[in-house]
């Protein structure tokens, strides 16, 4: 049997606040498989960003990994008993991450071909620039956008949806394994959420990608994952195959994430199964 891609185990995360220390993140287990679409869901504060962070090694500075393991692609890239932190250099080639704010993974005063170009070239060292083009033109495409037009765009001159999209098309433009995306349709409207995800849906389906899709919303959620992880206060709570934690959930804390979602009991059959 082949590992998974993603494997953290026992993580902790601790923030330093002024008061003392925060337990963030307290002592996780979670698989991410070659081709699996994992959704992480739970409250606001229960951990989720810091999880993602920590992979691609975007933790802020007061908040750092004091326990457990972290293994990519087989490879150890976090041991803390081993004294081993190896994360830096998996962003790229290795992960690509999408944001909530779409117009903050983007550069203003850079046009788009020479965002898409500058990531080319930080990702995979010096590419002639007529290649990066046609690898720009591609991905565009591929995310739906007109790349004759949005090639010589500003950010400022592109919709919040064209921007996403845009940010899209840069996390994964030099085929990254893995894609984590944070709460990366909340600053849309509903239609373009949509949108968002089943493209997301499609590209790592197409270009053979694992992904880590963290989210509010739950019946996003169940468009686009195959298995939900729930986490309460920086733990696992409940995690399952998609049908299973929102069709019959285990415990008493995703029953109550489901309730709160007026459409959900209007719409189960939103489950795929
Ligand atoms: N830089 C920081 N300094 C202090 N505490 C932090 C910091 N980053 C995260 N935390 C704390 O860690 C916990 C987890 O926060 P995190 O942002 O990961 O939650 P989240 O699940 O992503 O929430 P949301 O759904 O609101 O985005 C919270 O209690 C938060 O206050
Ligand atoms: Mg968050």
């Amino acid at each position: 049997m082949t590992s998974p891609l993603l494997e953290l185990e026992q993580l902790q995360i601790e923030a330093a606040c002024a008061s003392g220390r925060i337990v963030a993140v307290d002592g996780i287990d979670l698989s991410v498989g070659h081709g699996e679409v994992v959704g992480l869901i739970g409250e606001s504060g229960s951990g989720k960003t810091t999880i993602v962070r920590s992979v691609v090694d975007l933790l802020e500075r007061n908040v750092e990994i004091t326990d457990g393991r972290m293994r990519f692609d087989g490879e150890p890239r976090f041991d803390r008993s081993a004294g081993v932190d190896r994360r830096a250099g998996l962003r790229g080639a290795g992960i690509g991450m999408i944001f909530q704010q779409p117009r903050a993974s983007l550069d203003p005063v850079l046009r788009i071909e020479t965002q898409l170009r500058e990531v080319i070239g930080a990702n995979e060292g010096r590419v002639a620039r007529r290649v990066a083009r046609e690898r720009s033109c591609d991905v565009l495409a591929a995310t739906g956008l007109d790349p004759v037009r949005v090639l010589r765009a500003y950010p400022h001159q592109l919709s919040g949806g064209m921007c996403q999209r845009v940010a899209i098309a840069l996390a994964v433009v030099s085929s990254p394994r893995l894609l984590i995306a944070d709460e990366c349709t909340s600053a849309l409207d509903v239609t373009t959420q949509r949108e968002v995800v089943l493209l997301l849906r499609r590209l790592v389906a197409e270009r053979s990608m694992s992904m880590v899709f963290v989210t509010h919303d739950l019946m996003l959620a169940s468009e686009v994952c195959d298995r939900i992880v729930v986490l309460r206060s920086g733990r696992v709570v409940e995690q399952g195959p998609v049908a299973d934690v929102f069709g019959a959930p285990a415990v008493e804390y995703t029953r109550q994430l489901l309730a709160a979602v007026p459409r959900w009991a209007a719409d189960s059959g939103a489950v795929r199964t």
